[in-house]
């Protein structure tokens, strides 16, 4: 697995996450996190984790993607790419999953990649099987 591998849409996203992730406040898990979306419009956004001395209060790369996305108005998420700290990809947490969730749909690439060009490459079913979205409440 290399990033050579990401789709050629990917690319950009992949160096966002990395520009995010070098903003990365981890003192404590020592394991930063960088995500970026690219909206419907093919506008990206990136976030970081930022963790907290209160350790529950911390905040998840994926958390700040999101919200920089919906403060722009921006409601669809068409691709998906996490960076990660380690030797192999670090895959969204479960919660991030369903944020994520909330603005993908079943078939949106989710890649999961390293600072080294280790790619994971997946999709929100593949994450989050027979998940529970907006339309349920619609
Ligand atoms: N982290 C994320 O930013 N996204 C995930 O999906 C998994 C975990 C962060 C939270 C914490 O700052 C660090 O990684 C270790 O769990």
């Amino acid at each position: 697995m290399d990033v050579e591998r990401l789709p050629a849409s990917a690319i950009e996203l992949y160096e966002a996450a990395v520009g995010a992730l070098e903003q990365s406040y981890s003192p404590y898990s020592h394991y930063p996190v960088g995500a970026a979306v690219r909206t419907a419009s093919g506008r990206v956004f990136a976030g970081c984790n930022v963790e907290n001395a209160a350790f529950p209060l911390g905040s998840c790369a994926e958390a700040g993607a999101i919200a920089a996305m919906a403060l722009a108005g921006e409601r669809e998420i068409v691709e998906v790419v996490t960076v990660t700290g380690g030797s192999e990809p670090g895959t969204p947490c479960g919660g991030c999953r369903q944020r994520l969730r909330e603005f993908a749909g079943p078939t949106v690439p989710v890649h999961a990649t390293t600072i080294d060009g280790q790619v994971l490459s997946s999709t929100i079913a593949g994450l989050l099987p027979h998940s529970f979205g907006p339309e349920h409440l619609s």
